[in-house]
This record gives C-alpha cells, sequence and structure tokens, in this order.
C-alpha cells in the first residue's frame, strides 16, 4: 500500500465555461469571466475559503488576475495565501503581498537572495521547497509541519492544477459550471500541461454531489488514484 505523506486534505476549486476554459483567452483574467458567477456562488466560493486553513495559487494568476484570495463575501477568519513561485520573482505590489492575511511565497533553492530579501522586506514568509522546481510533496509536508495546514484549496490555474495532480496531492474538485462557450485551442482549461499518451495516464473522479447555486451548476467530486 502506497505510503501517504502528512499532508493536508486538498481541495480544486475552480470556475469553468462549458468547454472547460477558466477564462477568455490566453493571459486574460478570470476576473472577466467571474463577473458572471451567480451572487450565490461568490458566497460559496468565500465561505470555503474560510472554511480552509490555507489557498494557493499559481504564480502566473498573481501575475495576471493580481488575486487578493481573502474572504470578503461570507464572514470567517482569512486563510494563508500560498504562492509556489520557483524564482521569487512576482510582483512587489501584488495584493498578496499586502497585509489582509498571512502570505507563504514557496521558492526553490536556486532563487536569487536580492529577490529573497524584497519579499521578507514586504512582511510575508518565504519557504524554500525543492532544489530547482518546486517540490510539492515537501511543500505539502511543510505546510502541514510548520504552519499547522490541515486542509488546503487550490484556486488554480492550469499549470498549478496540473503540478498538484501529477503528484497525485488532491483529494478533491469542485467545479463551478458557467453557461459559456469561448473556445480557443490555446485558451487555458482546467489542468494545462497534460499530455497524455494512453488510458491509463487519465485521472479517475468519482462524482459525489451536484446542485444548483443560484443560476449555476456546482459539481463535486473525489480524485480516484489508480
Ligand atoms: N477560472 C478560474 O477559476 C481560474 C483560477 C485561477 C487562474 N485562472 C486563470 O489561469 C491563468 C493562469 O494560469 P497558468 O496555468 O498560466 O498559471 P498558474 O497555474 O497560475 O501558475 C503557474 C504555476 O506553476 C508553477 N510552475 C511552472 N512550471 C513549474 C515546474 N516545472 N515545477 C514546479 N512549478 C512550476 C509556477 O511557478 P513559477 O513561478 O516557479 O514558474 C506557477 O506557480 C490566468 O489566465 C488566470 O486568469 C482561472
Amino acid at each position: 500500500m502506497e505510503k501517504r505523506i502528512n499532508r493536508p486534505h486538498v481541495l480544486i476549486m475552480s470556475e469553468m465555461t462549458v468547454d472547460g476554459k477558466l477564462t477568455l483567452w490566453k493571459g486574460a483574467s478570470s476576473k472577466i469571466l467571474m463577473q458572471f458567477m451567480d451572487p450565490e456562488t461568490e458566497i460559496l466560493l468565500h465561505k470555503t475559503r474560510a472554511e480552509y486553513d490555507a489557498i494557493m495559487v499559481g504564480s502566473n494568476t498573481i501575475r495576471i488576475d493580481n488575486s487578493m484570495l481573502t474572504v470578503r463575501h461570507a464572514k470567517g477568519s482569512n486563510p494563508i495565501r500560498v504562492i509556489p513561485n520557483r524564482g521569487a520573482d512576482i510582483p512587489l505590489d501584488s495584493n498578496v503581498l499586502g497585509p489582509d492575511a498571512q502570505t507563504v511565497i514557496t521558492v526553490s533553492e536556486e532563487a536569487p537572495q536580492e529577490r529573497v530579501a524584497a519579499l521578507l522586506k514586504k512582511g510575508v514568509d518565504v519557504l524554500v521547497a525543492g532544489k530547482k522546481e518546486i517540490d510539492f510533496s515537501l511543500l505539502m509536508t511543510l505546510l502541514y509541519d510548520k504552519y499547522h495546514v490541515r486542509s488546503l484549496m487550490v484556486e488554480g490555474g492550469p499549470t498549478l492544477n496540473y503540478y498538484m495532480l501529477k503528484n497525485r496531492l488532491v483529494d478533491e474538485l469542485r467545479l463551478i459550471h458557467l453557461p459559456f462557450i469561448v473556445g480557443g485551442a490555446d485558451t487555458p482549461s482546467l489542468v494545462g500541461g497534460m499530455h497524455i499518451r494512453s488510458v491509463e495516464e487519465m485521472f479517475h473522479l468519482s462524482l459525489k454531489n451536484h446542485y444548483m447555486c443560484g443560476k449555476n451548476l456546482i459539481t463535486e467530486y473525489d480524485i480516484l488514484y489508480q
């Protein structure tokens, strides 16, 4: 039997179009799409944030969306914000570097010291996890042991979703379905970076719940690793 590392329970939560896209075109902020989310669904998203110990998004989402990752449309405290960013090179005026919530920027051992120092000066924590690339399994253990994170919500983007799934670190998926089709071969979809060549490489999911939240369909899945 596979030995499970000490890690938080992980949920990926994402809104996506009928054709599985997370935004309108490559490089576009998902906030454009989010404005069509039902207000009730926005509350669900923020309630979920408040229920989780930590929230993680990729550095490219920070660059494009400049996310706050705080709880604003529900009661509850802000989760710890975690951003994997090998080179410690997210913009220093990013909203996540502000004082609204605790933030942990995860870098590799090769991150330039002056960039790490600039991040530390903003008052955030910098956590080294991995030599050249982020070691996501190590990151999960560090969050569990050092920050007592028992539950982690991942809010994309597609590249981060891929690395988390590839490393078998995701337990659940919750999708907010938006009734649009946007197309575009290179438009970011739920999971980027995947190029499978056989059925054995597919991720298997089990649908465990589906319901309407305002005007949006919500589906919930467990991830079944083979
Ligand atoms: N609809 C939604 O719910 C939703 C949610 C979030 C984002 N989005 C959209 O998604 C798009 C951005 O997604 P994205 O896929 O471009 O970026 P992303 O997933 O936000 O960021 C890429 C992440 O992967 C890491 N990474 C890349 N290569 C790696 C490697 N070899 N090893 C370890 N880590 C690696 C990057 O870290 P480094 O800094 O180290 O490269 C970064 O943290 C935006 O358009 C945004 O609006 C939509």
